[in-house]
C-alpha cells in the first residue's frame, strides 16, 4: 500500500498507510492525529487542516483552486508549502508524500 509520512506539531515523524482517493485529512484524522482538528469536515471553509507538504514535493501534488487559496490567506501562518489537507485526494502517484501540520490558528 502507498505510504504518506506526517510530521506533528511536536516533531514526531510517522508513515501511515494511505489509500488511494481519500483525502490527505482523512488519512491523517483516521490515523489518530487528533491535532488536525479539520473542523469543518473538508468542506474547504475552516482550514484547520493546514498542512505543510515537503518542499521539494508541491509539484506532484493537484493544482490549488480559488477557494483554497483564499482560506489559506486567512492563516498567519501560511508558508509557500501550505495546503489544505481536505483538498488533496491521495493517488498512487503520491507514495511517500511528507506532510507536517501546520500550528493550531
Ligand atoms: S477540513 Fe475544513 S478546510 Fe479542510
Amino acid at each position: 500500500m502507498p505510504s504518506l509520512t506526517v510530521i506533528t506539531r511536536d516533531n514526531v515523524r510517522r508513515e501511515i498507510d494511505a489509500e488511494v482517493g481519500l483525502s490527505v485529512m482523512e488519512l491523517i484524522r483516521r490515523a489518530g492525529f487528533d491535532e488536525l482538528v479539520a473542523l469543518c469536515g473538508g468542506c474547504c471553509s475552516c482550514a484547520t487542516c493546514h498542512v505543510y507538504v515537503a518542499p521539494d514535493q508541491m509539484e506532484r501534488l493537484q493544482p490549488m483552486a480559488g477557494d483554497e487559496n483564499d482560506l489559506l490567506d486567512s492563516s498567519e501562518y501560511r508558508q509557500p508549502q501550505s495546503r489544505l489537507s481536505c483538498q488533496l485526494t491521495f493517488e498512487a502517484s503520491m507514495d511517500g508524500l511528507e506532510v507536517a501540520i501546520a500550528p493550531e490558528e
